[in-house]
């Protein structure tokens, strides 16, 4: 039997798993790790603690699955994506604390390129909108605030890499400074039609192009982790963002397949086969590259879902626990014309308001909890449908199936409601750690495990499939509901 380890880091834990060829999950280890806020809207990470936390995750996964890394035919990786690290390329030793993917520190950076007439030319290029959210601000912001950095980095002496790349470089001790073409997609310093670092993006964003890694498949030879740290020389062979190894994981390979993945946020991403250029403000990303051909996908992302039910326990003491919701909303039966925007950070696709602010809209006297929280639940609906929608436009042909994965859709009210409201087949997999699953296959497919994306497919198998069951007049009428709410916090509705 032959063993694949596959480490997923994630924006609030790390998490180490071993499948199995089958995609058996054998054993596994997690660890929530620190996040840093050193000031309103700035998050980061110490990008050292999460190289030492993932090593230590990795050998306890081994102990676990009581697998020794010798048995191991390949690693995966699967990342928060767009993080950036700046490091040392001598000393391996960080200069600063990585950037998040959430933090807002270069918001006015961003808005002077747009001003200056940026965003089409980015846009065309990288397929991204020019938003704080993308690596490329973060990267400039670190070579200009950190004392030193930029000449340094000028003459070669520092690596710049999202979290992959990071953690592949500590892996192979510094002998490999390589990322695949997903995370490379999600930088804004990457042209995903030609494939390459864009000096015209480089140029703009002011990156000196000797931080850049290589950009690789997503599945193929990364190098080898150093014998010491696990035990053994072992390939790491695939490499993915996790929104993109979901995909993967949910075997979406045909072009209009659809995954949506609920964690603390909402990442709904579309299998399109070739590049689609959006006219309702999701964004074009690479869903893979896989011997060279790319396949591409549209992404919706959403910044708030599970974090809303996470506010109602921990913000407003609604409920102990988020297990809760489910018996709530299925007493509630629906919000009765309550709405939860939330808001709390703006909002994301297709709406991308950075200044809208959360609300909660058409209480009565007797709204009491259930409605609140159930109001909480369907927000996470309305903004998976507000996707859709706009997915179904720019391809012009709406999915009659989604494929759900993360915390959220093990309640299966969500799960019902989720495809009453967007009046397709909501499916949820056997495997829900559809992430992690996905890197292991990549991994696999990199050494020759499996021998193409249809020997992956076969191995999908859905738990269980929610179909829709409201009436269409009825799905209308509390979707144009939604509508109305959005429309009273958001200044810019799509
Ligand atoms: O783009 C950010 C995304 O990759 C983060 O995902 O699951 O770590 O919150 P997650």
């Amino acid at each position: 039997m032959s063993y694949i380890l596959s480490i997923d880091q994630g924006t609030t834990s790390s998490r180490a798993i071993v499948f199995d060829s089958s995609g058996r999950a054998c054993g596994q280890a997690q660890k929530e790790f620190r996040q840093h806020f050193p000031h309103d809207g700035w998050v980061e990470h110490d990008a050292m603690e999460i190289w030492n936390d993932t090593l230590a995750l990795c050998q306890q996964a081994l102990r676990n699955a009581r697998v020794e890394a010798r048995q191991l035919a390949a690693i995966g990786i699967t990342n928060q994506r767009e993080t950036t690290v700046l490091w040392d390329r001598r000393t391996g030793d960080p200069l600063a604390k990585a950037i998040v993917w959430q933090d807002r520190r270069t918001a006015s950076a961003c808005q002077s390129l747009r001003d200056a007439g940026h965003e089409d030319m980015v846009r065309n290029k990288t397929g991204l909108l020019l938003d704080p959210y993308f690596s490329a601000t973060k990267l400039a912001w670190l070579l200009d605030n950190v004392p030193g950095a930029r000449p340094r980095a000028e003459s070669g002496e520092l690596a710049f890499g999202t979290i992959d790349c990071w953690l592949l470089w500590q892996l192979t001790r510094g002998k490999v400074h390589a990322t695949d073409a997903t995370n490379a997609s999600r930088t804004l310093l990457f042209n995903i039609h030609e494939q390459v670092w864009d000096t015209a993006l480089l140029e703009l964003f002011d990156i000196p192009a000797a931080v850049l890694p290589e950009v690789r498949d997503s599945a193929g030879e990364f190098g080898s982790t150093c014998p010491e740290l696990l035990g053994a020389a072992v390939p790491v062979a695939g490499i993915a963002g996790d929104q993109q190894a979901a995909l993967v994981g949910q075997a979406c390979f045909q072009p209009g397949m659809v995954k949506s993945t609920y964690g603390t946020g909402c990442f709904m991403v579309m299998n399109t086969g070739e590049a689609v250029e959006s006219h309702n403000r999701l964004l074009t990303t690479v869903g893979y590259r896989l011997n060279g051909k790319t396949t591409y996908a549209l992404e919706g992302s959403i910044f708030v879902a599970g974090a809303a039910i996470q506010w109602l326990r921990d913000g407003l003491n609604l409920i102990r626990d988020a297990s809760e919701t489910e018996a709530l909303a299925r007493r509630a039966g629906s919000a009765g014309g309550v709405y939860l925007v939330p808001a709390f950070t703006g909002l994301g696709a297709p709406w991308w308001d950075p200044h809208a602010r959360g609300a909660l809209l058409g209480l009565t006297r007797d709204t009491g909890i259930a409605e609140v929280v159930t109001a909480g639940l369907e927000a996470v609906c309305y903004q998976s449908r507000d996707l859709l929608d706009a997915m179904a436009a720019d391809c012009g042909t709406r999915p009659t199936t989604l494929r759900v994965d993360g915390g959220m859709v093990v309640n299966n009210w969500l799960s019902q409601t989720l495809a009453d409201v967007l009046g397709v087949c909501v499916d949820r997999p056997m495997v829900t750690e559809t992430t992690a699953l996905g890197a292991a296959y990549l991994a696999g497919l990199g050494v020759g495990l499996y021998d193409s994306l249809d020997a992956v497919a076969e191995q999908w198998r859905c738990e269980r499939e929610f179909t829709p069951l409201l009436e269409e007049g009825e799905r209308q009428r509390r979707y144009q509901g939604w509508r109305e709410a959005v429309a009273r916090v958001c200044q810019s509705p799509a």
